[in-house]
């Protein structure tokens, strides 16, 4: 069991409202990201689920229960942070079976679940060692190890692999899905990472400022955006946007195409541009453009597309994957 529900939940440090009132649902079992820019009010969200913050106002039901005055500990809900914050001078063994022991454990039944933590780590082999003589992403998957012995009725990770180098992160990013589908358990997880943010989620919650701008999947958010904002965000590179006579042919106030949804020729198309730099991936080329009467533009194209800096290009949008949003910057 592990649903969560926030029923105008609001918080407020001294002067700043920085959660003016969300409600959210989630489901029992569901992979939930939060995500947003730098400072929206993730990390403190999660807090104040896990009862690590008091709400300002607003009532957090975990699992049928008003849990809003609970103590973390009776929520039964377990916390993964960025920094592993392991004990250096334990052994993994001991680190995993700490919270056990504090909970007064008997001591085969402690063995029994770190062992199984162990396996579905892949830590088995790592027992006996020191978090020094760990990689990041092993220390990182100790941490995890911890909180998955105490059987949560969810997991909540705030960030647990930004201090991981790139390859790491992707395999990490594997390892928590596949242990989702095997605990099955509700997992909360707060990223700045797109990647991590359209693949592990069953549902995307978009912040800004304290609100929700959109609740999705993955798929939805990036098909549909709700608004500006949220097509703004979702998605690596970003969207382009033009305003002026473009958007006002189309019947909108901004029209909005994917870096992706363009069509790229050295020889023509519908709108005319000078390559400022040119970016190949070997996968993908991606070109900056500063397109004559618009501005600058993202456009993908293959891996080989030959253009360089100084170039011209000409783009041409996908037309039925152009979004149109008004005035109000809600997408028509
Ligand atoms: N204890 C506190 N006292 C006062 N202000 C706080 C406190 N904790 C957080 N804030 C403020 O609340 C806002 C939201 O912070 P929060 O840490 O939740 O952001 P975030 O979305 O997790 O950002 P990041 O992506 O940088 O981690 C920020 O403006 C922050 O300065
Ligand atoms: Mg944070």
């Amino acid at each position: 069991m592990g649903s969560i529900t926030l029923q105008k939940v609001s918080k407020v440090f001294g002067e700043a409202k920085v959660i003016p009132s969300i409600d959210l649902e989630i489901k029992d079992g569901e992979f939930v990201v939060f995500v947003g820019p730098s400072g929206c009010g993730k990390s403190t969200l999660l807090r104040l689920i896990a009862g690590l913050e008091d709400v300002s106002g607003g009532k957090i039901v975990i699992d049928g229960k008003d849990a809003t005055e609970s103590a973390p500990s009776e929520r039964r809900l377990a916390m993964v942070f960025q920094s592993y914050a392991l004990y250096p001078h334990m052994s993994v063994r001991s680190n995993i079976a700490f919270p056990l022991k504090m909970a007064g454990m008997p001591k085969p039944e402690i063995d029994k679940k770190v062992a199984d933590a162990a396996r579905v780590l892949n830590l088995t082999d790592y027992l006996d060692r020191k978090p020094r003589a760990l990689s990041g992403g092993q220390r990182q998957r100790v941490a995890i190890g911890r909180a998955i012995v105490r059987q949560p009725s969810a997991f909540l990770f705030d960030e647990p692999l930004s201090n991981l180098d790139a390859a790491l992160r992707v395999n990490m990013r594997l390892e928590i899905s596949e242990l989702h589908q095997q605990l099955k358990t509700t997992m909360i997880y707060v990223t700045h990472d797109q990647v991590e943010a359209m693949t592990m989620a069953d549902k995307i919650v978009v912040l800004n400022r304290g609100n929700i701008e959109q609740v999705g999947s993955p798929l939805e958010l990036y098909s549909r955006p709700r608004n500006l904002f949220v097509a703004g965000f979702i998605g690596s590179p970003k969207m382009n946007f033009v305003t002026g006579q473009n958007a006002a042919a189309q019947g909108a106030h901004t029209i909005g195409v994917r870096p992706e949804h363009m069509q790229l020729s050295m020889q023509s198309g519908d709108w005319k541009g000078k390559v400022i730099v040119a970016e190949h991936l070997g996968s993908d080329t991606f070109l900056h453009v500063d397109v004559e009467g618009i501005g600058q533009m993202t456009a993908r194209g293959d891996g080989n597309f030959p253009a360089k800096a100084g170039d011209t290009v000409y783009m041409t949008a996908d037309k039925t994957r152009i979004h149109k949003f008004g005035q109000d910057g809600l997408a028509i």
